[in-house]
């Protein structure tokens, strides 16, 4: 088995000199991944030889004050090096400004302007990184473009990005307005659309195992899978977050976004090839033939939960969802009358994302006891793919038994797997796009989640309790029943 090379990207560190400014700086974000994947890009040499980090928060504070608070704050950073600290600050100023108060960000336009007219008159690449709350997107883009943030200097040829973070809208006609306001002051090229799940390692592999392997495609349609599931089991509360988690609720959270993308790229045609554009047209293609759903279609096909002592963290009384399971089906011909299953949930028993494909079963089987194959691709944790098969139970007579061909990445590759959130900030320094998200690949999403939660049926469905720490509400296992087996992921 080759070793594996965790970090192959070294064409960063020839990349032309670049300033990253984030505003939101001093948020959970930013503390927790943001500054903890700079950090370690740092340590392992991947950001350019010439790299300014503009931290843009409301607190009064210095570069050092800065980097202090948020190794306090961060739950990730658990201690860093003198050395490490000492070369982070020199990438690091810290700006203090409110976009939604002053306004006032002419000095930070000073800092951009001396950097490029500094004594190397060398200019930089000018990427900006909105890690803000979404509300704010709008101030900040506007203060950009008055505050004459997005003007690049003449002699060299440098670019503009913006990185806009989660949630992008809250349905389809907010996240239209707000791919309108980008695309009014940059190209859809600036634009990188964050999704972290498409930049996790397990999620890339996806495609890989897909495509790169002659075993699965020729079965990879109708005729030969019954159903599919993704799941994802968090569990956490929602107590840290309650503010921002009892207005969205699990759906908005979970489906429009990180499930979407895994759908799209578990059921997408074979991009014509790796770039950006062809990989996002397949995507889309997905998302756009989701058969949305009726208001009858809702009723059998969505069953909703949330989980006990909920209320309580919300302070008071909420019909939002923690928990969601449904079925869909994309109206392609090599999925027409697949199942699809999709599953989110807080409070739940263990933290497992797992995407399954659930062949058909033998037509005839020659055993007793025969079971159908399924392909599993653990995303998290224990990162690994498993395929069920049937095999022989030693002894006398014929007695099967279901195992599993197991790849684990712990076993293959030694090295520690990169956080998503590195390799994103790499393609985005790098200006790669095609772990982004397109605008017309967010708002396909949104039609979807609206036929959901736009729906004037979606408020009348009841919404099952359930105990922390358990599989969710028991009316989710009676109902899957209806269709598949079981839930795959338990
Ligand atoms: C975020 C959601 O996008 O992803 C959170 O808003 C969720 O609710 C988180 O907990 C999960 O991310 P991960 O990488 O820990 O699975």
């Amino acid at each position: 088995m080759p070793k594996s090379k965790t970090h192959p990207h070294i064409i960063s560190q020839n990349l032309p000199p670049t300033i990253l400014t984030i505003f939101g700086a001093t948020g959970d974000l930013s503390a927790d991944y943001l500054i903890p994947a700079l950090l370690h890009m740092d340590e392992h040499k991947l950001l350019p030889q010439t790299f300014k980090l503009v931290c843009v928060g409301r607190r009064d504070l210095t570069a050092k004050s800065y980097l202090d608070f948020i190794v306090k704050k961060s739950g990730v950073i658990k201690k860093i090096s003198s050395i490490a600290k000492a070369n982070f600050l020199k990438h690091l100023i810290y700006y203090r400004g409110d976009f939604e108060q002053d306004g006032d960000f002419t000095g930070l336009a000073k800092i951009l302007a001396d950097h490029d007219h500094g004594a190397k008159h060398q200019c930089y690449n000018r990427l900006f990184y909105f890690a803000t709350s979404p509300r704010q997107f709008a101030f900040i883009t506007k203060i950009l473009k008055s505050a004459g943030l997005l003007t690049v200097c003449a002699t060299h040829e440098r670019k503009i990005g913006v990185l806009v973070e989660k949630p992008f809208g809250f349905n389809l006609k907010s996240a239209q307005s707000l791919n309108h306001l980008l695309l009014k002051y940059f190209t859809e090229e600036q634009i990188y659309r964050i999704d972290h799940y498409v930049g996790k390692e397990t999620v890339q592999n996806l495609m890989v195992v897909r495509f790169a392997n002659s075993l699965f495609e020729p079965l990879w349609n109708n005729r030969f899978i019954d159903h599919i599931e993704i799941s994802v089991l968090e569990n956490d509360s929602a107590a840290g977050r309650i503010e921002f988690y009892d207005s969205t609720g699990a759906i908005k959270d979970f489906l429009q976004n990180h499930i979407l993308q895994m759908l799209a790229l578990i059921a997408m045609e074979e991009p014509y090839n790796l770039t950006a554009e062809f990989i996002r047209n397949e995507k889309l293609k997905v998302l756009q033939a989701l058969e949305p759903f009726t208001a009858e279609k809702l009723k059998s096909r969505l069953i909703k939960g949330q989980y006990q002592g909920y209320t309580k963290e919300a302070g008071g009384e909420s019909d939002t969802e923690t928990f969601f399971a449904l079925k869909t089906y994309i109206n392609l011909p090599r999925w027409s009358g697949v199942p699809i299953y999709l599953r989110n949930g807080k409070q739940m028993s263990k933290k497992l994302t797992q995407i399954s494909v659930h062949f058909r079963e033998p037509v005839r089987c020659l055993f007793e006891g025969c079971d159908a194959n399924v392909l599993t691709f653990q995303i998290q944790p224990d990162e690994s793919v498993h395929l069920q098969i049937n095999n022989k139970i030693p002894g006398f007579g014929i007695k099967l038994h279901q195992g599993d061909f197991k790849f684990g990445y712990d076993l293959a590759f030694k090295g520690e797997i990169p956080g998503a959130y590195e390799r994103l900030l790499l393609d985005f320094l790098e200006g790669d796009q095609r772990l982004f998200i397109r605008s017309d690949e967010i708002e396909a999403s949104w039609k979807f989640v609206d036929s959901i939660t736009e729906n004037p049926e979606f408020n009348k469905l009841p919404i099952y309790k359930y105990k922390p720490k358990t599989n969710g509400p028991k009316e989710a296992d009676e109902w899957i029943k209806k269709g598949a087996k079981e839930w795959w992921t338990r």
